[in-house]
């Protein structure tokens, strides 16, 4: 009996009773290969000695001080970090409590530098379809997974004003006459399109994963997509807003997933690498120039939550971004993600049912399929993504697989971001318990279409 409300009601949790490196072990002494780092939040793994100690430390000194009155030391350091490392033009941070307050504050940044910059009528935003952004009430009626959306449509009414374009999606929008770079820039142009039917001057931000995660598993912009979006914000005067969360803080091999694009957002929205899990932490950067704007303006944030900048969680992240740099993870995770992508692809390359296999870094997406030639996707009802993660969980590996895939109903892909300090032998495991894990499931399937 528990007085918890967990995240599936009729579902027994086995505890959790400790952790190290990649692994995880409950309380009956089972082991878990961590091989998506829960959510793509453990970075550095589990129970690092010296985070471990950084947090221990600052409880030592000062677990909690109101940013009302008081800066605090990590707070100051990790900014300085941060931005020491930021893509050009960043100057400023403000560190909240997750990825959905990073987000929203984005969100809130970008409008308050429109008001404060003498463009009130800049107000709607435009993000993407198959997107996820957060679990607020303002971030699912941006971009709630559809099943989601339909509890709270008729809460948030007209909260939010926002429209979507198609995602950058190539396995399932390229054309087959269209190159890759053509296709990026034809997905980039549906942007332009939004901006002009909506208003070029009502439009206030467009918000991206820079690798879309968790939707549609792990999907790379196309070549060039970035830049065309970059030139389209500028010539309408719209905010690019990146959404890290999940993407950021090394998971694709630079601390900055959009480095690899060769852009320089307008905000940036970071969290589950950050802490690494350690502590709960999120933060959005935000340029100088638009800083700047605020300082002559207001001189004050129009929003705030009571813990902002909270000394601990800054302690811990601070040290994650010291072993991440330390312990040349950036290096590790790029170097064991090829190989993680090139194993599953020898061995489950030509599978009937494994249509594609993507990613960035230690970021890696595998799109499941009923029919490999035509790209159909399974019918939802043999909840195959739900399928796979209980039997990976019966075979001690925790990864993170979604349904919905294709279209926000239908289709399914496993997602892989494994702590960033795995090695090469930890991947062959990874890789052999997920060809067991994905042959049984795909029996279960079919005996039960035999059944049914
Ligand atoms: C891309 C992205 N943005 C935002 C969020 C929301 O973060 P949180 O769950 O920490 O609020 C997530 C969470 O999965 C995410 O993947």
């Amino acid at each position: 009996m528990t007085h918890l409300i967990n995240r599936a009601f009729n579902h027994d949790y086995p505890t959790v009773a400790g952790g190290k490196g990649v692994r995880l072990v409950d309380t009956n002494g089972k082991s878990y290969l961590d091989a998506s780092g829960g959510a793509a939040v453990s970075s550095i793994g589990h129970g690092h000695p010296k985070v471990v100690a950084a947090i221990k430390q600052q409880a030592d000194e000062v677990a909690y001080a109101h940013t009302s009155f008081f800066t605090s030391k990590p707070a100051e350091e990790l900014a300085d970090w941060l931005i020491a490392r930021a893509p050009e033009g960043f100057g400023r941070v403000a560190f909240v409590s997750g990825g959905s307050e990073a987000v929203e504050g984005a969100l809130k940044l970008t409008r308050q530098v429109h008001v404060e910059r003498g463009e009130p009528q800049r107000s709607h935003f435009i993000a993407r379809q198959q997107s996820y952004h957060g679990g607020t009430i303002g971030l699912i009626a941006l971009a709630g997974p559809k099943p989601t959306r339909t509890v709270f449509e008729p809460v948030f009414g007209d909260g939010i004003s926002m429209s979507h374009i198609p995602p950058c999606y190539a396995f399932r929008n390229k054309r087959e006459d269209e190159s890759e770079a053509d296709y990026g820039l034809r997905a980039a142009r549906a942007l332009e399109e939004e901006i002009l039917r909506v208003g070029p001057e009502k439009v206030a931000g467009f918000v991206a994963e820079t690798v879309s995660g968790s939707t549609i598993g792990c999907v790379p912009p196309a070549p060039g997509y970035f830049k065309e979006i970059r030139r389209i914000c500028d010539k309408y005067g719209v905010f690019l807003i990146v959404d890290e969360v999940m993407a950021g803080m090394g998971r694709t091999g630079h601390l900055f997933a959009i480095a690899e694009d060769g852009v320089s957002p307008d905000l940036i929205a970071i969290a589950k690498g950050l802490g690494g899990g350690y502590q709960p932490i999120g933060a959005v950067l935000l340029r100088s120039a638009h800083y700047d704007v605020l300082a002559k303006g207001s001189g004050n944030l129009a929003w705030t939550h009571t813990y902002l900048a909270h000394p601990m969680a800054c302690a811990a992240a601070l040290a994650v971004q010291k072993v991440i740099e330390e312990e040349g993870l950036l290096a590790n995770c790029r170097a064991r993600g090829a190989e993680l992508k090139e194993r599953l692809q020898q061995r489950l390359g030509q599978h009937p049912h494994v249509a594609d296999i993507r990613g960035r870094g230690l970021f890696v997406g595998i799109e499941l399929v009923a029919d490999r030639t035509t790209k159909a996707p399974f019918p939802r009802a043999k909840k195959v993504a739900e399928n796979f993660k209980k039997h990976a969980f019966a075979n001690g590996m925790l990864c993170y697989p979604t349904g919905g895939t294709a279209d926000g109903i239908v289709g399914d892909h496993v997602m892989l971001a494994p702590p960033l300090i795995i090695t090469s032998e930890e991947i062959n495991e990874l890789v052999d318990i997920f060809e067991r894990t994905l042959n049984e499931t795909l029996a279960k399937i079919e005996k039960q279409g035999k059944t049914s």
